[in-house]
């Protein structure tokens, strides 16, 4: 592990919106290709600036009393991209997991990764493993990444496992509701988000978190991943202060 980086994060400032801001935070990491067009330079380099504003917003957490950040880094769709793109970004998340494995533990950081494995190289499965194995025992800001994630694909494959443990008597029909179900998810010990960005003006939610994204607020932003700000992410968790969830009842 001698490529890891032995930088630290910065430590938070003052708790802002500790009681009534969202406690989870899912973020749609959208505009790292148009970031990178608009400079002339390739893709990619729009992914790695992408890849340096994730530290920053992962940093920012704490002060913001965010307890759970959700980030979209691969979908099940992305591997439509080209080649060249795909093999990129999982040399980007390989490399991202060995610089910043270090310097997310000594933040308390807890990571967790969602989305299939089976597709993805098993030496970077190995390292996603490592890094949820490291932090596992930490209590500050839980970073989920979905890597290979879609709403639709976690929904079947929880259903798949679902099914086998009714097929084996371990589960029985009558036992099926919506809190069963989503104890097979990927997300099972996370808190559904309360509030889920989309970045770069699309206002789309591309099979992200579908199921537990039904009672989430939503906020879509023009800026481009790459130049969202933790000024962006404050005044967005302020916003949602005064938003009313009502959960299906009526307005009081
Ligand atoms: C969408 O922008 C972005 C992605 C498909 C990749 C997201 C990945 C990162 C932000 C890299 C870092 C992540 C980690 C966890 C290290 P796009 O390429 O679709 O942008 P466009 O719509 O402008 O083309």
């Amino acid at each position: 592990m001698s490529s890891q980086s032995n930088a630290v994060f910065a430590r938070p400032s003052q708790v802002i919106t500790d009681t009534y801001g969202p406690k989870h935070v899912a973020i749609i990491m959208d505009g790292n290709g148009r970031w990178a067009k608009a400079r002339g330079r390739p893709r990619l380099s729009g992914h790695h600036a992408g890849a340096r504003r994730v530290r920053q917003i992962v940093e920012s957490c704490p002060s913001l009393g965010i307890d759970y950040l959700t980030i979209f880094a691969f979908s099940t769709e992305n591997w439509k991209r080209t080649q060249t793109e795909v093999a990129g970004l999982m040399n980007l998340f390989r490399r991202y997991i060995l610089k910043e494995m270090n310097a997310l533990n000594m933040a308390d950081v807890r990571v967790l990764f969602v989305g299939d494995r089976i597709k993805l190289d098993p030496k970077l499965v190995t390292l996603m493993s490592e890094l949820e194995a490291l932090t596992a025992q930490n209590n500050g800001v839980n970073l989920t990444i979905a890597i290979n994630y879609g709403g639709r694909d976690e929904v079947a494959r929880a259903t798949r496992k679902l099914a086998e443990d009714v097929a084996s008597h371990r589960l029985s029909p009558s036992e099926v509701d919506e809190n069963t179900l989503a104890r097979y998810l990927d997300t099972h010990v996370l808190p559904d988000p309360d509030l889920v960005i989309r970045t770069s003006g699309e206002a789309r939610i591309s099979n992200f978190l579908l199921w537990q994204s039904a009672y989430s607020e939503y906020e879509f932003v023009d800026t481009l991943w790459p130049d969202f700000t933790v000024a962006e992410l404050k005044r967005l968790c302020q916003s949602y202060f005064f938003r009313e969830r009502r959960y299906g009842a009526i307005a009081t």
